[in-house]
């Protein structure tokens, strides 16, 4: 997010434009949060993870009242336009927002889980499947020299995006994800027939059955083949920060840049996606439309690469 708003703030500059931030999303919003921004205070950002305006999940702006606090502040500060980064919260907020104030909204996609329809990446994603890979490497030397399964569970709370590419990134046996709607008979009977002479195995379970479900997941699975020895991981919120990828660093720079610039032309309630490496604008009421098809080739070739 620190490249989105880096880019952000460089490019109205450079347009002339004068920009403030918000800090901690809707609420600073409402709160009167607001500080200006120069070429300087976003010097030295591009490599660190999170977001220098911090975010919040804002109850205050789902009211009316809420609501009408921030237009007031917006109009005080005399705001233009907003460029608002973040996922379906954020978009349907401003979906709202826009019934009662004009102002113009674009938004860039700020989400690790890679959820939002109209853009191939969101930013932190790349990150985060990295972090993610990165972390099962490690585990797998464990794996590895004990002989043992483990089940490691991965954010992602409404997709299993995260879960798959960083499944197939880490060579994983199986990856478990609510899509692809593997039933426990099918996961044992796999962990079962498997190959023999494998002796580390690795399971990602995605999150979406609830943090910490795969503690039971993986009782099940002792239950029904006692002779594992089994260990679980949960990676939590490792996954949503360190330093950004340069993938992640160049498509947030990308997006940032095309929103102040697609402010400028009058466009609004749009985010800025980026498809087949060509800027691409969703209105926001379809890109909060989750994704929950998942791309059948790579579940499939997912199995047969984890025989
Ligand atoms: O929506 C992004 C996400 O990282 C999900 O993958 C995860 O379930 C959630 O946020 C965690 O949110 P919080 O930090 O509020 O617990």
């Amino acid at each position: 997010m620190n490249a989105c708003i880096r880019a952000v703030v460089r490019t109205a500059i450079f347009h002339k434009i004068d920009v403030v931030g918000i800090t901690r999303g809707y609420d600073g919003m409402i709160n009167d949060e607001f500080i200006p921004l120069t070429t300087k205070s976003v010097a030295n950002i591009i490599q660190r993870g999170g977001t220098i305006l911090k975010t919040a999940r804002s109850k205050e702006f789902l009211t009316l009242q809420g609501r009408k606090k921030a237009k007031a502040n917006l109009e005080k500060h005399r705001v233009d336009g907003v460029i608002a980064i973040g996922g379906d919260g954020t978009f349907k907020g401003a979906l709202e927002f826009g019934k009662i104030c004009s102002i113009p909204f674009v938004g860039c996609p700020g989400t690790i889980d890679n959820d939002l329809v109209g853009t191939d990446f969101t930013i932190g994603y790349d990150t985060a499947i990295n972090t993610v890979v990165e972390a099962v490497d490690k585990i797998r030397d464990t794996a590895e020299s004990h002989d043992r399964l483990f089940f490691i569970e991965v954010m992602g709370r409404d997709a299993g995006l995260i879960a798959l590419r960083s499944g197939i990134g880490s060579g994983a046996e199986a990856i478990l994800i609510s899509e692809a709607k593997t039933h426990m008979d099918t996961l044992i009977k796999h962990l079962q027939e498997g190959r023999k002479d494998k002796t580390s195995k690795i399971v990602i379970v995605s999150e979406q059955e609830g943090t910490g479900s795969v503690m039971k997941i993986a009782e099940k699975v002792k239950k029904a083949l006692p002779f594992y020895d089994i260990r679980v991981s949960v990676l939590g919120h490792v996954q949503r920060g360190g330093n950004p990828t340069c993938m992640d660093r160049v498509n947030s720079s990308r997006m940032g840049f095309s929103a102040v610039e697609t402010l400028m032309k009058g466009k609004k309630n749009v985010m800025i996606g980026i498809v087949n490496n060509k800027i691409a604008y969703t209105p926001f009421k379809n890109a909060v439309k989750h994704i929950n098809e998942l791309n059948a080739d790579q579940v499939r070739m997912m199995k047969i690469l984890a025989l």
